[in-house]
């Protein structure tokens, strides 16, 4: 592959990124929108591929088995498709509470998060969880109500829950014209065209019949008077809702929403046509030599998710990296900074609707999948300048402690390796106690569902059986301070003296009290709630 590529090419690459997070509480029909999406990107030709894909993938393993029954999904996944000018890179998110710290790392992967709504529902408790982290991670949020060919929440209301439980303005994009049996369709703002909904083509595309004004005596005959009066009511309403301002919706003041129903593909392409008008292009990344430019910087990235195993038969592991600068060229030589070594880059992959093919190129925006090192780690960066480093991902503190125990010691090996491997996964930390003969790891967890993924990878990735035993500890902290000090800390009331996997030193609590209680009392030790 040839080095040379001129300024204005790098550019133009880049330009045409849309990287985005789709975000939903289970059941909201996030698997489905995202079929559709793919349909537009011509990157699948049925629709059930995605779901097809996903079942096909839970017949390899127990621990996608547990996925599918609890109606959610676990892991995220990455998906590239081309639409018009644009390549669109969607990262699927985790869909339960108990992972949000796996999905506040992809979501810093994006430079976008797109929300699905459930118009019967809205706003959900999950939808708030992940609110917040996209909140915390300051992009902009696009919102879609979905399953409008159902009996829905009133759309004023719908808007109504977003700002008050979001805390975002809500701006409308489009209107919904009645709902269930009775939708008909959106009026856009923008053009004030009225998409009509047309149940039996399903809207593959939108036909010239299918676009036509408020005043359409068809939308008159299909709705009931009152239904009528209302929708005219509500379209000269929207001039006094609020108005969508480009700056508050990147600032992620506002959220802009557009209404439709993914499963009959309405509305999608509407919401489509206008993300890739709107989304922002591949955005700049802070690092320690200051905030790295996409289309200036040459190639650099970091690792922001590390998932083995998909496979059992082949214990591949693939690390995620998002591009954060420049163009990455495969066989590349770049500098792994956590550990200072030159790497070649020779099998990366990039990830579409059903395959992952092995890529040449790459540019800021992308996600590339890089196989089979056990170097990387969660955060790493890689680059081609010397010491850059991305202090993108940090960790949530734990709030769950428990004893992993190998129920089956002739198999220490293969639970030491599935421990490690787990860890470094990112899918919980382990803490081993410092002063005790048994050496069974401490599992340390944001959410207790992280325990079940745990034992069940643990027993059909390793074939070990492992029980747990929790601990009644709430907090961790690293330790430091003069020696003396730390060993004259009451390690034997209550807080439980434990090192991670580097060796460092850190105390369990087992309540916030108690933290407060020997912070003050020993103002020379730092406390840390991350390292
Ligand atoms: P998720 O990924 O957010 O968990 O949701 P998913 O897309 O799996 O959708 C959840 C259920 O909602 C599915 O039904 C799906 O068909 C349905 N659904 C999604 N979008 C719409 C829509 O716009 N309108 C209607 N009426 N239904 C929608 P299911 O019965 O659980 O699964 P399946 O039997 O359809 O596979």
């Amino acid at each position: 592959m040839s080095d040379e590529v001129s300024p204005e090419q790098i550019k133009k690459e880049i330009q045409s990124r849309r990287t985005f997070a789709i975000i939903s509480h289970p059941d909201a029909g996030k698997t489905t929108l995202t079929e559709k999406l793919l349909l537009y990107g011509n990157a699948i030709h049925m629709a059930g591929s995605v779901r097809a894909r996903r079942n096909q993938k839970n017949t390899t393993s127990d621990w996608m088995k547990m996925e599918r029954e609890r109606g959610i999904s676990i892991t995220s996944t990455v998906m590239q498709f081309p639409y018009g000018d644009h390549i669109i890179n969607l990262l699927d998110t985790p869909g339960h509470q108990d992972f949000s710290e796996d999905t506040y790392r992809t979501l810093m992967a994006a430079d976008a998060a797109v929300m699905v709504l459930d118009a019967a529902k809205g706003v959900e408790p999950q939808t708030v969880k992940l609110f917040e982290v996209c909140k915390q991670r300051g992009i902009p949020v696009f919102t879609f109500i979905n399953k409008m060919d159902r009996p829905a929440l009133d759309a004023i209301g719908l808007l109504d829950q977003v700002e008050n439980v979001l805390g975002m303005q809500a701006v409308p994009m489009n209107w919904p014209i009645g709902d269930g049996d009775s939708f008909m369709g959106v009026f856009d703002r923008k053009t004030e065209n009225v998409y009509l909904y047309d149940r039996t083509s399903h809207n593959q595309s939108i036909s010239p019949e299918t676009i036509t004004t408020i005043d359409d005596p068809r939308i008159e005959d299909r709705l009931t008077s009152y239904q009528f009066d209302d929708l005219h009511t509500n379209i000269g309403l929207l001039d006094e809702l609020a108005q969508y301002d480009y700056d508050a919706l990147m600032a992620g003041q506002q959220t802009a929403v557009y209404f439709g129903s993914a499963l009959t593909n309405f509305g999608v392409q509407l919401f489509l046509d206008d993300f890739v008008q709107l989304a922002p292009v591949p955005d700049a990344y802070e690092s320690n030599q200051g905030e790295i430019e996409p289309a200036e910087a040459p190639f650099s990235g970091f690792v922001f998710k590390i998932q083995a195993n998909m496979n059992p038969k082949h214990r591949d592991s693939v690390a995620y990296m998002r591009i954060c600068s420049g163009r990455f060229t495969r066989n590349m030589q770049v500098n792994h900074s956590r550990s200072g070594r030159m790497l070649k880059l020779s099998r990366p992959y990039a990830f579409f609707a059903d395959a992952r093919e092995v890529v040449d190129e790459a540019w800021a925006g992308d996600i590339i999948g890089l196989p089979g090192n056990k170097l990387y780690t969660i955060g790493d960066t890689l680059s081609v300048q010397n010491d850059l480093r991305f202090n993108t991902i940090p960790r949530f503190a734990p709030e769950h402690f428990a004893r992993l125990i190998n129920i089956d010691i002739s198999k220490q090996k293969n639970f030491t390796k599935g421990v490690t491997q787990l860890e470094t996964e990112g899918a919980m930390q382990v803490f081993y106690e410092a002063d005790a003969f048994r050496r069974d790891p401490i599992l340390a967890v944001v959410g207790v569902l992280q325990y079940e993924v745990v034992i069940a990878r643990i027993e059909d990735e390793y074939g070990v059986k492992t029980r747990l035993d929790r601990l009644p500890h709430q907090l961790a902290r690293w330790i430091d301070g003069p020696e003396e000090e730390v060993e004259a800390l009451p390690w034997r009331y209550g807080m439980l003296r434990t090192k991670d996997a580097d060796g460092r030193l850190v105390a369990l609590f087992s309540s916030a009290h108690e933290l407060s209680y020997y912070s003050e009392k020993y103002p020379n030790i730092n406390f840390r709630d991350t390292v």
